[in-house]
């Protein structure tokens, strides 16, 4: 049906009257086949826009400037049918893209909280700021598992544990879907990358991932099924492929399991180039015809920056490859998701009057600035820290602080780096060109200017840079591929600089106590930045050796992106703090950590490795290997998952299980004491672990089951409550199967993973 413009008000699609599906089936029957191919394109707003919109007929726009959300949109009302474009973003830790918006640690910092509730508002914030800016959703969370170190991506993930991931990705949807799709301060959630995209090969990005369907349904299918049960409206699917086949094409993973066992009736959305790599990259298939009809027929509704998706869908419609029907149905979802966000009543375009109340605003940085201070881990600590003992909070009245002035020496190249600090994902981390500068430099407080501001009037702050990391430069071997496609950068280390290390070494001489700030760049982060090596690049190492050798006390923060492999100089450092990209905060949460005027209570969400050949080091590996060790090396990590310290101590006592044989329908319930036997308060992150003694089949160790965070005043003790579904206590078997094998069961309770003072108490689940 041809409709003109001037005839759109009386059609039933624009009448909010009409029931959805009414509309819906309305706008499809007058829709084009080449409209309906150009709903089901997301393409790349710093295009022509014009061709976009009005030549490509795209539903959907991704990496819209601020300028291009308005022009797309003026552009739109000059189409046939006026179809409101969804316009999406890689709003990850905070709109990381609008200028002065808030930047929180990543989600690998935001995990170390193990925190829902904070994360949660986190993702509120976040949707708030980036509702405002005519932006409907965001791809955020990454729900992939961390077990490879190696990846460039780590960072953006929740870490390494299932349970905890599965969490903290249920909280942030919650936030950023907040009460539902009319709620305009709400934005798409989505859950990426489905699945098994982390389960890379050497830790290459989008290698084929090696994993049997056991594997996936026992550790990577479970966070985004929590995701669909918290209704996540939106899934985007891994690059990679598994078995052969690519996630674009699996119709096993998008049809039987996630719409069919688990009724998701959301939005997929494709990576990028997803369907076109089919052709160049994996080869499998013959031209972008096939692509799409293998696309199509697989169930993807948005297909992300394939432009040439376009033709190939209509020519496999003409040609008869592939079936109308098929390309109707995911156009129906997608214009349901728009009418349900009454995109066509209310376009949600940019609204400046709500931007200057929210974006970065006070609120938010409290938020903010909470999320900082809580995913800081506290790793080692000699005693040193807090410095002097810790200031009192009286202290931040900093004219009336007491005791003997101090100097503090703050050294290194992520001492003063707001990129570092920020990390992948914000401001000029490389997937956008407007902002080349990235964020309002006053608007983070980097590690430097949180000392600055925080120590007491006559302390003093010293600083020297003391060495380079390094950064990326062309790969000599040329821009582009021989098939055309763009060669990422590589990085190169810088080399030691003596006269910078002297200087350091000089103004850590003259300072009580050094806070060395090292870790890695966001040339280092993110897609394209894979590792080979985990070691600090650059001069750092030679840089903490010789602060080291000074023997002032050093404390050593880590800003980086993911665990890096740490040097014995970095061990034998008064203390270590690990401060994963935290975020626009960061600088200041560090100072007060370090002085006391705040408690250390992160737990790390993912397992350092002692080398990169132990990898991977994840705590819930399966049973049943000869011995526990290499020859040359232990297998044990580094730093384990859940492990971070406090400034005080707590004791686990008195663990009490109510009823010791249960059903599968019943809960674990048990009680335990949580001490606190320093002077310091503790926020005590209690870890639960299972273990099932004997199984059919070979099974994890220990898994995460349940944690609690529980305030403890210094000297008092709390009686925790803590219950577990035993339907949790399952396994899955050689078919795939998950299920609860009745026998008996270890409860494990302490402070991290493999906790040597762990309580244990045994269950029974009975047929
Ligand atoms: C590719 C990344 O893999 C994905 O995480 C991101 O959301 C899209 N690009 C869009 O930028």
């Amino acid at each position: 049906m041809n409709t003109p413009q001037s005839d759109l008000r009386t059609t039933p699609y624009t009448n909010p009257a009409v029931p959805i599906p009414e509309r819906v089936e309305d706008l499809l029957g007058r829709m084009t086949l080449e409209e309906k191919v150009g709903q089901m394109l997301q393409l790349d707003a710093r295009g022509d826009l014009e061709d976009l919109v009005l030549g490509k007929l795209v539903g959907s726009l991704l990496h819209a400037s601020p300028e291009r959300i308005v022009e797309a949109r003026k552009l739109v009302l000059t189409t046939r049918l006026q179809i409101p474009l969804l316009m999406a973003d890689d709003c990850i830790h905070g709109h990381s893209f609008w200028p002065g918006a808030t930047i929180f640690p990543t989600q690998l910092g935001m995990a170390s909280t193990w925190d829902p509730a904070l994360v949660e508002r986190g993702a509120r914030a976040t949707a708030v700021e980036v509702a405002s800016t005519g932006l409907h959703w965001t791809f955020s969370p990454v729900l992939c598992i961390s077990r490879d170190l190696r990846w460039g991506r780590v960072n953006e993930t929740f870490g390494e544990d299932p349970h905890l991931i599965g969490a903290l990705g249920k909280a942030m949807i919650r936030g950023y879907q907040g009460n539902g799709l009319t709620d305009t301060t709400a934005i798409l959630a989505t859950a990426k990358h489905f699945a098994g995209y982390s389960e890379t090969q050497g830790g290459r990005d989008a290698s084929e991932a090696d994993i049997s369907r056991r594997k996936l349904r026992s550790w990577f299918l479970p966070p985004f099924q929590e995701a669909v049960e918290a209704g996540c409206r939106t899934f985007m699917l891994g690059y990679q492929a598994i078995d052969g086949v690519p996630i674009t094409a699996n119709k096993w993973l998008l049809n039987d399991v996630l719409k069919g066992e688990w009724g998701f009736t959301g939005t997929l959305v494709t990576d990028w180039d997803n369907v076109g790599r089919m052709v160049w990259e994996q080869k499998v298939c013959e031209d972008d015809v096939h692509a799409a009809t293998v696309a199509v027929e697989a169930g993807n509704d948005l297909v992300m920056t394939t432009p040439q998706f376009f033709e190939g869908a209509q020519e496999a419609v003409n040609r008869g490859d592939l079936d109308e029907s098929l390309i109707d149905d995911a156009v129906r979802r997608l214009l349901t998701l728009k009418f349900e966000l009454g995109l066509f009543e209310n376009p949600r375009i940019p609204d400046a009057d709500q931007q200057a109340k929210v974006i970065g605003s006070a609120d938010h940085a409290a938020v903010n600035l909470e999320m900082a201070r809580r995913s800081l881990v506290l790793l080692t600590n000699d005693g040193t820290l807090p410095l002097d003992g810790g200031l009192v909070p009286s202290d931040t009245d900093r004219a009336a602080a007491t005791g003997t002035p101090r100097t503090i020496a703050v050294i290194g190249p992520n001492a003063d780096d707001p990129h570092a600090q920020l990390g992948d994902w914000a401001g000029a981390s490389g997937q956008i060109n407007w902002l080349p500068d990235g964020h309002p430099r006053h608007l983070t407080s980097t590690v430097l200017d949180g000392f600055r501001a925080t120590v007491p009037e006559e302390w003093t702050v010293t600083h020297a840079r003391g060495a380079e990391i390094g950064q990326l430069v062309p790969d000599p071997a040329g821009p582009t591929y021989a098939d055309g496609q763009p060669r990422p950068p590589m990085f190169v280390a810088a080399g030691t600089n003596e006269a910078m290390l002297e200087e350091a070494v000089d103004t850590a001489r003259n300072a009580d106590y050094v806070v060395a700030v090292i870790g890695d760049t966001v040339a280092l982060a993110g897609e394209t930045k894979s590792t080979a090596t985990l070691e600090l690049q650059g001069g750092q190492i030679e840089l903490i050796e010789r602060l080291i050798a000074t023997a002032v006390p050093v404390v050593v923060v880590l800003v980086q992106s993911k665990p890096s492999v740490l040097p014995q100089s970095v061990l034998d450092a008064a203390a270590i703090i690990e401060a994963f990209n935290p975020g626009m905060k960061g600088g200041q949460a560090v100072a007060e950590l370090v002085l006391g005027l705040i408690e250390p209570t992160g737990r790390l969400p993912i397992s350092f490795a002692r080398h990169a050949g132990q990898l991977p080091v994840y705590y819930n590996q399966i049973r049943g290997q000869h011995g526990d060790r290499y020859a040359d090396l232990s297998q044990e990590p580094l730093f384990a998952f859940g492990e971070g310290l406090s400034y005080t101590t707590v004791d686990y006592t008195d663990l009490r299980i109510l009823a010791e044989t249960i059903t599968e329908d019943d809960w674990v319930e048990a009680k335990v004491t949580l001490t606190n036997t320093g002077t310091r308060p503790a926020l005590e992150t209690m870890q639960v672990y299972v273990a099932d003694t004997v199984t059919s089949v070979t099974w994890a160790e220990r898994e995460l089951k349940s944690f609690v965070q529980v305030q403890v005043a210094a000297g008092e003790s709390v009686e925790v409550d803590l219950s577990i579904a035993a339907r949790s206590c399952s396994l899955v078997d050689q078919d795939g199967q998950r299920k609860v094998e009745p026998g008996d069961f270890e409860l494990l309770v302490g402070r991290h993973s493999r906790d040597p003072l762990m309580l244990n108490s045994r269950f029974r689940i009975a047929c």
